[in-house]
């Protein structure tokens, strides 16, 4: 087994699919930044509770609630992922519930990448029965031509190509999550 990461020209290779770099780390923690910046204005004299969606949102969550400049909580949902595939299911499985209770409180959801949408409208009809006082959707990464679903994303860090992604808490296989930056399936094989 190769546990390296292997790397060559800056791409990643999985098997003989090629991911070259696509968002860098400083450009993500810059646009962080930003939505943390938003957020603190959005939410002042508000409790918010951050949401987020296991396992993918870890590294965004963890890095955006600490641009957050106001007093706020934080839970987690974990949903099953796409499993070694590169295209969803169709499915989601809920695997963890939240702990807080979130009747009147000011709810941000927060995911990793918005795909058909079908997560988002899973979790948010979820979180709708227990009455909160609101809810709004922040994503890192959105891919505006594949969705499907009827949601409403409140903030987005970068609007991306209908194309597989890598890093920065996305996974393939449950991997690659550990990258500091995102890649992108290219096209042209090693
Ligand atoms: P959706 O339910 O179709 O919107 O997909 C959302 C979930 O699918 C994300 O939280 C990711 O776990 C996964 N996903 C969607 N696109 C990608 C990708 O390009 N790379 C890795 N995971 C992805």
């Amino acid at each position: 087994m190769d546990e390296l990461l292997t790397k060559k020209e800056n791409a990643i290779y999985v098997g003989n699919e090629k991911f070259i770099p696509f968002i860098s780390e400083e450009k993500i923690q810059l646009r962080i930044a930003q939505l943390g910046k938003q957020l603190t204005e959005d939410y002042k004299g508000k409790l918010p509770i951050f949401i987020g969606i296991l396992n993918g949102s870890f590294l965004f969550l963890s890095d955006l609630i600490r641009n957050i400049e106001l007093k706020c909580e934080v839970d987690f949902f974990k949903l099953s992922s796409y499993g070694d595939k590169k295209i969803s299911s169709g499915n989601v499985k809920l695997l963890k519930e939240l702990n807080a209770d979130i009747n009147d409180r000011h709810i941000v959801i927060v995911e990793d990448i918005v795909d058909t949408g079908l997560s988002i409208n899973y979790i948010e009809n979820l979180i709708r029965m227990n009455k909160p006082a609101s809810i709004k959707v922040v994503t890192l990464l959105a891919k505006p031509k594949s969705i499907k679903y009827d949601v409403k994303i409140d903030y987005i860090g970068f609007e991306i190509p209908n194309e597989f992604v890598i890093g920065y808490g996305l996974d393939y296989a449950q991997k690659y999550r550990n990258l500091r930056s995102i890649y992108i399936l290219s096209e042209g094989k090693n």
